[in-house]
């Protein structure tokens, strides 16, 4: 039998619901802040996530999905080119040698590395970039989709997960480094886990500078570390060279007691960081949104700057990061843009939906009515009368039976699908052009004219 990839699972209904619900009420919350969609490809160049998320992080380091993709074949390259001169030929203007030559030169026939997206933020920063969005001003965007990663699985950690995500990124001069956006989208994601139920998250925050108290940071980092390193695992020892703020994703037990004892970034925070952290706490102070605060959140992707965030969730055991963001003002420039300063949040749709504590049967929706044809010939009634209710009222939710079931198997399964009424369409029924409604939880059985059935299925 061939299985799902270990560390990818199939997602059946009903747990489906939950999904739904989660991502509908996320597009509510979203709307109501004003964000947009944005989708960006599910892969990318591989050097987008080594410049972006940083070559010393585990995600670049160790996990992702990477491989060669094979380069075109001569074939391949002119069938390309003959497309292009097709598709050109109106805006070309007369037959253009120099054109079609630069072309061919651009055109890679080499192969190209390419890589499962880790992550959503580096996506969608190039994409501003390639699209020229700071036209536009400030850039709300939300994003929802799959982002893989070849971590090692177990609850609430898997290969292919599910991220919901929120960008605001933009020139300076549309106010995209302000304070006040940062606590904009902390509300915000304050309010989604409000809205779908979950209470007692703890948002961690921390400020992690920018890159001038990144270096006297580092610097303080790797004298501290100097005398401890040989102690410590081997991927600290690696880190205290390349890029020791590292050190602090180390998840190594013995190592833990050194790394609490170095020094801790907020004693590195220049006035203009300081200041900005004190306005982002005063604001969240002001609208009501708790936070604690923690120095030794780094986050483990290098793009961070500043707010740094992640909200936490006891259900979750040892993954107990329901999402993690941070601003990232620096990121634009490493792929070539132009200084588009942003923050953003990514939750890890897979464990806001394990600590949910809801169940699926809690936000689906059941059948309104469960139409039961009965006799020969009563299949086509039944799909008149569906098409007409549906037609009629497009919330209300229709199941059909068949008519090979008698009454005995349509109530049944009417009942274990949970509907509220079953409408009984018979060679009696259609005669007289009304027709038999059961409402199931009380038994009552009522005769109800066609032209009224919607209104009634309505009523409830
Ligand atoms: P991240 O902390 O790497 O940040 O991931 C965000 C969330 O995705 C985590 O808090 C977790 O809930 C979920 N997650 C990560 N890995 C897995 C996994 N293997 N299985 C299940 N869930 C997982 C980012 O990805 C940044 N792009 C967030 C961001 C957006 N920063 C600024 N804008």
């Amino acid at each position: 039998m061939i299985k799902a990839v270990r560390g990818t699972r199939d997602l059946l209904p009903p747990d489906t619901a939950l999904w739904n619900f989660v991502e509908d009420t996320a597009r509510d919350v979203f709307r109501a802040y004003n964000f947009q969609e944005i989708r960006t490809p599910i892969f990318e160049a591989t050097e987008l996530f080594a410049r972006g998320v940083g070559e010393e992080t585990d995600i670049v380091a160790k996990e992702m999905f990477t491989w060669e993709d094979r380069g075109r074949t001569f074939g391949e390259v002119i069938a390309d080119i003959q497309t292009w001169v097709e598709e050109n030929k109106h805006s070309a203007g007369p037959f253009d040698l120099k054109k079609i030559t630069d072309q061919l030169r651009s055109d890679r026939r080499d192969g190209q590395s390419l890589t499962l997206r880790p992550e959503n933020t580096a996506g969608i920063v190039r994409a501003y970039i390639e699209h020229k969005m700071w036209d536009r001003g400030l850039n709300k965007f939300f994003a929802i989709g799959p982002m893989f990663r070849r971590e090692r699985p177990q609850k609430g950690r898997y290969r292919q997960f599910y991220q919901i995500d929120a960008e605001i990124i933009g020139p300076p001069s549309a106010g995209s480094e302000s304070p006040a956006r940062d606590a904009e989208i902390l509300e915000l994601v304050a309010t989604l886990l409000d809205r779908v139920g979950i209470k007692d998250w703890t948002l961690q925050l921390n400020s992690v500078g920018c890159p001038n108290d990144r270096a006297k940071f580092n610097e303080a980092l790797r004298k501290a570390l100097e005398p401890v390193v040989s102690r410590m695992c081997a991927d600290c020892q690696r880190r205290a060279t390349t890029n020791p703020l590292r050190v602090f994703d180390c998840k190594v037990p013995e190592d833990q007691p050194i790394i609490e004892t170095l020094p801790r970034i907020s004693h590195f925070l220049d006035e203009g960081c300081r200041n900005h952290f004190e306005e982002v706490k005063g604001i969240l102070k002001a609208v009501g949104v708790d936070f604690v605060e923690n120095d030794r959140l780094v986050r483990g992707l290098d793009y961070y700057t500043r707010t740094a965030f992640e909200f936490t969730h006891g259900a979750l055991g040892a993954q107990n990061a329901i999402l993690g963001g941070g601003r990232y003002d620096g990121l634009s420039e490493a792929l070539g843009g132009p200084a588009a300063p942003g923050i953003g949040f990514a939750i890890g749709e897979d464990r806001l939906v394990l600590s949910l504590g809801k169940s699926a049967e809690d936000v689906m929706r059941a059948p309104d009515v469960y139409i039961a044809p009965l006799g020969a010939g009563m299949n086509r009634e039944a799909a008149r009368l569906a098409r007409e209710l549906r037609g009629a009222d497009n919330n209300l939710v229709i199941e059909l039976g068949d008519e090979s079931f008698k009454l005995k198997k349509s109530i049944p399964t009417a009942e274990k699908l949970k509907s509220r009424y079953v409408l009984i369409v018979g060679e009696n029924e259609v005669k007289a052009d009304a027709f038999a409604l059961k409402h199931l939880a009380s038994g009552e059985q009522v005769t109800v004219p066609r032209a009224e059935l919607a209104q009634r299925i309505v009523q409830k």
